[in-house]
């Protein structure tokens, strides 16, 4: 019912200590206000003057409002610290969604990562503050009652014992009903969210295609399955509620029936008898809540299950492992044997090659021959299943290394433009870049004539919703945001080109050939005009590297893999 990696949060056994001590003084608030409530109605029933009734009524007062205020204080209390706990939670996760990078928004889907961080946090929220809350009420106030009970009258009390886990059974058979429930509906909103991210993403495509109205359609039907499995899990909850309050009631019932023979018979006297009518539905309310807010909190649950299941995903180890002040001109980068899959399809097979100082080397290959998953590997963004990597005579279980990451400037096929001024845009992975500085890789990047177009100059807010930019433009920034961290020897280029047009990826290429050079550079491209630029070239076919050499040697050489993949490409356009 309540997942017991709660109770390894930080903090939380003193959190709950707190709570306990609470809870138990609000239950004796309650009995208080019970039993003063009953002695100041006996006392006027017995036509006693009122000022006799003056004390008890006082300290019902003060009972009852003990009793509220604990409830407000405790609800801040455990407030704060889901707040905390949830903050804690949120920073975890993006650090996990930072530290194992794009592969995971790949295989979850963006959508998730939003309902995760978004919803899913605050339903986690939620859970935290009502559920225990509730749960120590439940654990607490109603023994408390219930010894008084006894002490009253143990056949009372005895009843009242027994009935008690006949209710809570029926509670648990509608809870395990409405968990699956819930945890379709969870499941139907997840989905939701990645088609409707998806759908947003891909929107001009499906409009290309005529397929905009199809997919709306599809949505149409994912949203509607989602508002049908919600009112399903509502409808147990509310099935749940109301058998609750009837057995609870029933129960009262009967107590009060029993109480009635006891009065009439004179087994009793009035003040018992009324003090045990008056705590009898106390005795129930904390079950009562805890069921009403349990299933509101079920999503809370099945979020929680989600963020710790993510927060627990296994992240690579010994980042540190490297020594290396600086990529050199003597510097050394060797693969052996490496493996690669995702999941059981074999990705890269026995990758073995060898790379030094500032070579540029262009990996080629058709597409889906496991470019971009070598240079995702060479990132260190992916570990290898099997192999060994070594750099400079230090063996390596895999590149995700913070020496060597430090090292290298990765430019993918689309850089993402934050929403954000042009400047900031550049200066993106510099802040403390000069105004100067940044004129001048600016330049460099051949954004002047960008930045001579727009009204604000650098200081035009563009990306989404903001002044949109070409492929081209997007790429420059990213060569400008290279060019003011100098320091960076190393650049992993995934098709920079591919999505450009002839001219556009000429101009770039005038751009970024002085920047490539002094630099060792991985080039993965189908563009084989790019091979001028390079100085060794990797051939890969279905995951493996089918040859390697110069690129001129290959292309004198007819009989070459490189010969026909470029006889092959040229087929393709
Ligand atoms: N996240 C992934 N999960 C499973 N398979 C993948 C994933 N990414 C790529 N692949 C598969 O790995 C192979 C190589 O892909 P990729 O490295 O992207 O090729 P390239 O960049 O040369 O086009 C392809 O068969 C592709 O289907
Ligand atoms: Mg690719």
């Amino acid at each position: 019912m309540i997942d017991k990696r709660l109770f390894k949060l930080n903090g939380i056994i003193s959190r709950l200590f707190t709570l306990t001590i609470m809870t138990g003084i609000q239950g004796l608030a309650i009995l208080i206000q019970g039993i003063t409530l009953a002695s100041a109605i006996v006392n006027c029933w017995q036509g006693k003057p009122i000022k006799n009734a003056l004390i008890a009524i006082c300290i019902f007062a003060i009972a009852f409002i003990i009793r509220q205020l604990l409830v407000v204080i405790k609800n801040q209390f455990m407030s704060a610290y889901a707040d905390n706990a949830v903050e804690i939670f949120r920073r975890q996760l993006l650090a996990k969604y930072t530290a194992l990078g794009s592969t995971l928004t790949v295989e979850q889907g963006t959508g998730n990562a939003v309902t995760m961080l978004g919803v899913g946090l605050d339903n986690v929220k939620n859970y935290f503050q009502l559920l225990l809350i509730k749960l120590f009420d439940l654990a607490i106030i109603p023994w408390i009652i219930l010894l008084y009970i006894f002490y009253i009258k143990w056949e009372q009390g005895l009843f009242l014992l027994l009935i008690f886990p006949v209710i809570i059974m029926f509670f648990i058979i509608l809870g395990l009903a409405a968990q699956s429930k819930a945890d379709a509906e969870f499941a139907n909103f997840k989905n939701l969210n990645n088609r409707f991210v998806d759908a947003l993403r891909g929107l001009p495509t499906l409009k290309q295609l005529g397929l905009a109205d199809i997919y709306g359609g599809e949505i149409y039907n994912i949203s509607e399955d989602y508002r049908k499995t919600t009112m399903r899990t509502l409808r147990i909850a509310m099935t749940s509620t109301f058998a609750l309050d009837f057995f609870t009631t029933l129960s009262i019932a009967v107590v009060a029936v029993f109480l009635g023979f006891d009065l009439l018979d004179g087994h009793m006297t009035l003040f018992p008898a009324l003090a045990t009518l008056i705590l009898a539905p106390e005795y129930f309310l904390p079950l009562r809540n805890f069921s009403d807010d349990y299933h509101a909190t079920l999503n809370g649950k099945n979020a929680l299950t989600d963020v710790l299941e993510m927060i627990d995903q296994p992240e690579m180890i010994n980042k540190n492992s490297l020594n290396l002040e600086s990529w050199s001109p003597n510097s050394q980068l060797s693969f052996k044997n490496i493996n690669f899959s995702y999941d059981t399809q074999n990705v890269l097979k026995d990758i073995t090659t060898s790379i030094h100082g500032y070579q540029k080397i262009a990996i080629v290959g058709e597409s889906g021959s496991g470019k971009s998953t070598l240079l995702n590997l060479i990132a260190g963004f992916l570990q290898p299943t099997s192999g060994s990597i070594r750099i400079n005579e230090q063996s390596l279980d895999h590149l995700a290394q913070k020496d060597w990451q430090k090292q290298f400037f990765y430019m993918p096929q689309q850089p993402y433009i934050f929403h954000d001024t042009l400047k900031h845009n550049i200066s993106f992975y510099a802040p403390d870049a000069t105004d100067e500085a940044i004129k001048k890789a600016v330049i460099q990047a051949g954004l002047s004539d960008l930045v001579s177009e727009l009204k604000l100059g650098l200081e035009t807010v563009i990306g989404e919703s903001g002044r949109q930019v070409s492929g081209g433009q997007a790429q420059r920034i990213a060569l400008a945001r290279l060019l003011l961290d100098s320091k960076r020897k190393i650049l992993l280029f995934d098709e920079p080109t591919a999505h450009l047009d002839i001219e556009t990826e000429y101009d770039l290429k005038q751009t970024m050939t002085p920047i490539m050079s002094s630099r060792l550079v991985f080039f993965a491209t189908h563009r084989l005009h790019w091979l001028d630029q390079m100085d060794y070239v990797l051939v890969m076919q279905k995951g493996e590297i089918v040859e390697v050499g110069e690129p001129r040697t290959l292309i004198s050489n007819k009989n070459s893999r490189l010969n026909q993949l470029r006889y092959h490409l040229r087929g393709e356009k």
